[in-house]
């Protein structure tokens, strides 16, 4: 049975450098091309596009199968697309020039590959020689490092619309020499492309890490790379049982790094909290550690009835004034700066928010928290917790395992929790109906109900 009329099944198996195989005979771009090309003729719902694993073929590259018939195509390039998609897709008749049907000739290939990939495997196992995967998890911090190193000297928008490592240096203050080799390597990454001499951003960069882009997301980026600072202590933070103090911890330029690394997140996450907790009952908010404001603006333009104080340090307050400012909520958010561990919450609110909040703290200060905010809210009121939640036994996700070491290398006492721990703290401050609600994306909510 085959549900749709074609499918499709592209071969991406990455494969070490200096190996041959589909992407590196060019199937990504293929793959780009022919997903475009289906879309652009409208046969979506007629084709179904999958990508696969290595098929044996990898020197005649790049290979594409296409079922109910079985035609095996080897060697698409980007510009056979057009061809393979109206003649094959649309008009059911397959592309001759490309096709490859010697079954005996693709058994044979096929099978040898298979017995030399083991027969190497079992080569290397005896030797004792470390697994790929394994060393490239060790040395992933390399690419990271270099795009983060790029993000902060700004090589993109120095790149713009195309330029030599010589007219790069210059732009950045930096040496020519060494920024040649720094652009090499994106060019490996596939960050920019070179032609001659010329660098030139690729489609993604020139959108998300050029400055002059209006979805340029480096500001919030480059948060991640003041945090690598603080990940190289990690050593020394394991040992020592808490963060180790750095010298660029809490600068302004961090500070501004960070709430745009916040507001770049929250923005997005703010209109699926405001949908799970609804407005229904909602007059007062208080948003503890609002950061850029992204959860009360969302939920002032979701209802003219609501109004919201935001708490925050004062190092952040100016900068949430910005956001609320410019978001044209003035009237309904106000800001206060203050310290949650130590300040008094006010009373009589129906929603308290703790966004991305919890994680910063002890168990005993977020139990603290809680008891506060169960005084603080109305009768009705409910106390929202959003954070990346682990699984009980704290190994999963992943992302949540390792922001829980973000947060030891970030903080004095912070930690990723599990959801009984949230709903064990949350009952003994004294809140009901406690629950989960999960949120597309990494992090989710947990609710607790004051009687
Ligand atoms: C991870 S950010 C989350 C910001 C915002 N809630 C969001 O989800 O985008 C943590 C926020 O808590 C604030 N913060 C940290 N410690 C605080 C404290 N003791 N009192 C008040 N705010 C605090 C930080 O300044 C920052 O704005
Ligand atoms: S990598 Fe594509 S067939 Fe082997």
């Amino acid at each position: 049975m085959e549900p749709f009329r074609f499918h499709l099944f592209v071969c991406t198996q990455q494969k070490p450098e200096g190996l041959p195989s589909c992407p590196a005979s060019g199937s990504l771009a293929m793959l780009n091309a022919l997903d475009r090309e289906i879309q652009a003729r409208g046969l979506d719902r007629d084709v179904q596009l999958t990508t696969c694993g290595c098929m044996g073929l990898c020197d005649e590259g790049p290979v594409i199968v296409v079922y109910p018939t079985g035609t095996w195509y080897r060697h698409v390039q980007p510009s056979d697309v057009s061809e393979i998609v109206s003649a094959h897709l649309r008009d059911g008749r397959p592309v001759d020039r490309l096709i490859w049907n010697d079954a005996a000739a693709m058994k044979a290939m096929a099978v040898e590959h298979r017995e030399k990939f083991r027969a190497a495997m079992a080569a290397r196992d005896k030797a004792g020689t470390l697994p790929d995967h394994l060393d490239q998890m060790i040395r992933g911090y390399m690419p990271s490092r270099c795009i983060l190193t790029a993000l902060e000297l700004d090589i993109f928008t120095a790149v713009g619309e195309g330029a030599d490592a010589e007219q790069i240096g210059t732009r950045v203050h930096a040496d020519a020499r060494a920024v040649g080799m720094l652009l090499n390597v994106l060019v490996a990454l596939g960050l920019l492309s070179k032609s001659g001499n010329v660098y030139s951003n690729m489609p993604e960069s020139a959108r998300f890490f050029d400055q002059s882009s209006k979805d340029n997301h480096r500001n919030g980026l480059l948060h991640i790379a003041n945090i690598w600072h603080r990940w190289s202590t990690l050593t020394d933070a394991v040992c020592r049982g808490t963060r180790i103090p750095i010298d660029r911890d809490n600068t302004p330029e961090w500070t501004h790094d960070f709430i745009s690394a916040m507001q770049r997140n929250a923005k997005e996450r703010a209109p699926y909290l405001v949908k799970a907790l609804g407005t229904m009952g909602v007059r007062r908010i208080l948003d503890l550690g609002g950061g850029s404001g992204s959860y009360s603006i969302a939920y002032a333009k979701a209802s003219s009835e609501v109004q919201c104080d935001i708490l925050d340090l004062p190092e952040v307050v100016p900068l949430t004034g910005e956001y609320v400012s410019k978001a044209g909520v003035s009237a309904q958010v106000s800001i206060r700066t203050g310290d949650m561990l130590q300040d008094d919450f006010g009373c009589g609110y129906d929603l308290i928010m703790l966004n991305a909040i919890c994680h910063m703290f002890s168990e005993e200060q977020n139990r603290d928290i809680f008891r506060r905010a169960h005084s603080a809210l109305a009768p009705n009121g409910r106390l929202v917790v959003q954070d990346f939640i682990l699984n009980p036994n704290k190994t999963e996700p992943q992302h949540a395992a390792l922001f829980s070491l973000n947060m030891l290398v970030a903080t004095d006492a912070g930690a990723s929790y599990c959801e009984l721990d949230y709903t064990l703290w949350m009952n003994a401050a004294g809140f009901t109906d406690v629950s989960r609600i999960n949120l597309p994306g990494p992090s989710d909510l947990i609710v607790g109900r004051v009687k």
